[in-house]
């Protein structure tokens, strides 16, 4: 399940064009991984031989923080039914706080998706270390689960103006900017 290792980060590549009928629809599952606790994870999980959800492809980036807001919209856009984004627990950032700010992006984020009609559901965070192969899978298994029940996603919007609101995706301001703080919130909604 491990699909790429490449630690050069780039907006994610995976073949999502083929899809079933809605009878067998089995959700394609994004997942942007920390290489150093939820990669880690993962890689735990399949040495130790554990199942989890077939319908999650990782990419690999080298922190939380890394992830642009426009490779989650680049997902969604090209055929994602749901992206899960997974870091190092508040305080074992290997980049200090770079999941403080995954964490201060995924909030626009979900608001985002949501003003453009996608579930929030869709969209999930999860600080999973590297030795949390099993809370790994738990979170994987409950993510295909929720959003089997959800179905496809459908955009609610042409294609072209998603692709448009892609653009918007790079467009969310810093957390800063928004006047969000960067104060020990780490609770994932
Ligand atoms: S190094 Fe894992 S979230 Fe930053």
């Amino acid at each position: 399940m491990l699909e790429q290792a490449d630690s050069t980060v780039q907006a994610p590549q995976a073949d999502l064009t083929s899809q079933t009928s809605a009878e067998d629809f089995e959700p394609r599952i994004v997942a942007l991984f920390c290489n150093w606790c939820t990669y880690m994870a993962a890689d735990l999980a399949g040495t130790s031989r554990m199942r989890y959800a077939p319908n999650v492809r990782v990419v690999r980036v080298m922190c939380s923080g890394r992830i642009d807001p426009q490779f989650v919209m680049h997902a969604f856009a090209r055929g994602a039914d749901g992206v899960l984004i997974g870091g190092c627990h508040p305080g074992d950032c290997h980049y200090q706080e770079g999941n403080y700010k995954a964490l201060r992006r995924f909030r626009l984020l979900r608001r985002v998706i949501e003003s453009l009609g996608i579930e929030r559901e869709r969209l999930r965070l999860e600080w999973i270390s590297a030795s949390e192969a099993d809370r790994l899978r738990k979170v994987a298994d409950e993510m295909a689960a929720d959003i089997r029940a959800l179905g496809p996603l459908q955009l609610s919007i042409p294609a072209e103006e998603f692709r448009n609101a892609e653009g918007a995706g790079a467009e969310i301001p810093s957390p800063e900017i928004a006047g969000e703080t960067a104060a020990k919130e780490v609770a994932v909604p």
